[in-house]
């Protein structure tokens, strides 16, 4: 079939058959077919869907373009964690080190930032030296050796999935249950994990925004783990504004630092606590939920868990110091403090708006060959439900582009909602599905 032929079949509500969408798609690999013939391809996915088939068909064409690094021959639990991402989301660059320290091994391939949401690959690049690009055998040698390792895409590892997500970045078609279902599930079943814990986001900051299509990716990602034999479970956890304080690479990095020496904001220990009890879980290790959150606390409050993060960094190439001294991190040359117009209980803050900001200031691409500005981002200093006075500190933007400031202080202004009473307390923590 013609190129043209498959994109008019799947813009007419039609199945394509596996072998179609691997000749299709591996020709596109090897630049045989143009990016303006795959985003449309990819826009007909997103407006017609795919059926269960064409998904697992999507995934396996996905995986097999790429390697599926074989661990059998490195002792212990390997189980990892993927977000379907979120703004201020920075969960994966606490939680390897934290489970690493308790024992787990976690091999995690992740990508970069995503329409307003971050990448922990431009998170982990942010640090000076840090290397996300091993081959499989430096992979191999990091989880041996420290028991975990954070990479990213190559032409080894995921190439396909690397393409289509760069063009889904800039083409609007992030938002669908099977291009999400194959980015992730392919990545994650290359590692060569046996279990796997799924962090669906859902909420204004989330791609999924309502509970029904939350269900729906988390069930489809869920069917296929066990499908290929890699024990896996799904979180739905609530993305309606940013998790903790800080929106944006090195900022994030700084955050993490943080949260491994104990001092996490509430809203993003509670998850990474959680996500973290369910990999225990996984492994076998803990079944308990509560009990497994006590044991990770306890690896954070004995200095286990940053000494990990240490470890990973060094053995990455980065500048293992900026641990003790986060001030070696990056750091914009603009902060501007964004004073609150009105008094009041914030009610919202909108986490898309918010990941917009971000992105405008920097942290984030408009384009597929923009760069991006590892300093850029934002410090939150409140969040919902705190009383605010009329002139107080809401926030500072961190940018080097003079010209965004305006535009942004007034965007994140309109992300933020007050009202004269406390908002009730929403759920972090929505469902389970296993
Ligand atoms: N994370 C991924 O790895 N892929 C997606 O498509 C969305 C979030």
């Amino acid at each position: 079939m013609r190129p043209y032929d498959i994109i008019k079949k799947k813009r007419d509500g039609y199945s394509l058959t596996k072998d179609e969408l691997s000749a299709f798609l591996t020709a596109y690999l090897k630049n045989e077919i143009p990016d303006y013939q795959i985003s449309a391809f990819l826009m007909a996915v997103f407006f017609k869907g795919m059926t269960k088939e064409e998904t697992v068909s999507l995934t396996e064409v996905m995986l097999d373009a790429g390697s599926r690094i074989d661990l059998s021959d490195i002792q212990g639990h390997k189980i990892d964690k993927h977000s379907t991402g979120g703004v201020g989301d920075k969960v994966s660059l606490i939680l390897v080190p934290l489970m690493a320290s308790a024992g787990i091994i976690v091999p995690m391939m992740s990508g970069r930032g995503l329409g307003h949401t971050g990448g922990t690959v431009d998170k982990l690049e942010s640090i000076p030296g840090f290397r996300t690009a091993l081959s499989v055998s430096e992979f191999k040698e990091a989880l041996s050796r420290i028991r975990c390792a954070m990479i990213g895409y190559s032409e080894e590892m995921s190439p396909l999935d690397k393409k289509l997500y760069a063009l889904r970045d800039v083409t609007a078609t992030i938002d669908s249950v099977p291009l999400i279902t194959g980015s992730i599930m392919s990545k994650k079943l290359s590692e060569g994990i046996e279990g796997l814990v799924l962090d669906v986001k859902v909420g204004k900051g989330a791609f999924m925004k309502d509970m029904e299509s939350a269900r729906t990716l988390a069930r489809s990602m869920v069917d296929i783990g066990n499908a290929f034999g890699v024990k896996t479970i799904a979180v739905i956890t609530a993305m309606n504004e940013p998790l903790g304080m800080a929106v944006g690479n090195s900022l994030e990095v700084t955050e993490a630092i943080d949260c491994l020496k104990g001092n996490g904001p509430d809203d993003l220990m509670e998850v990474t606590l959680y996500i973290g009890a369910l990999m225990l879980r996984v492994a076998g290790i803990e079944a308990d939920i509560e009990e497994g959150k006590k044991r990770l606390a306890q690896l954070i409050e004995d200095g286990s868990a940053l000494r990990k993060f240490r470890e990973l960094i060094e053995l990455q190439g980065g500048n293992p110091q900026i641990v003790e001294r986060p001030s070696l991190l990056p750091y914009a040359c603009l902060t501007i403090d964004v004073l609150s117009e009105e008094s009041g209980y914030i009610q919202s803050m909108d986490a898309e708006a918010i990941g917009i900001v971000s992105m405008i200031l920097g942290a984030g691409r408009e384009r597929i060959d923009s760069e991006i500005d590892p300093a850029a981002g934002i410090i939150l200093k409140k969040k919902t439900g705190d009383f605010v006075e009329k002139d107080e500190l809401l926030c500072s933007l961190c940018t080097s582009d003079e010209e965004v400031a305006e535009k942004t202080r007034v965007a994140f202004l309109d992300a933020v909602k007050f009202g004269d009473s406390p908002p009730e307390k929403k759920l972090m923590i929505i469902e389970v599905i296993e």
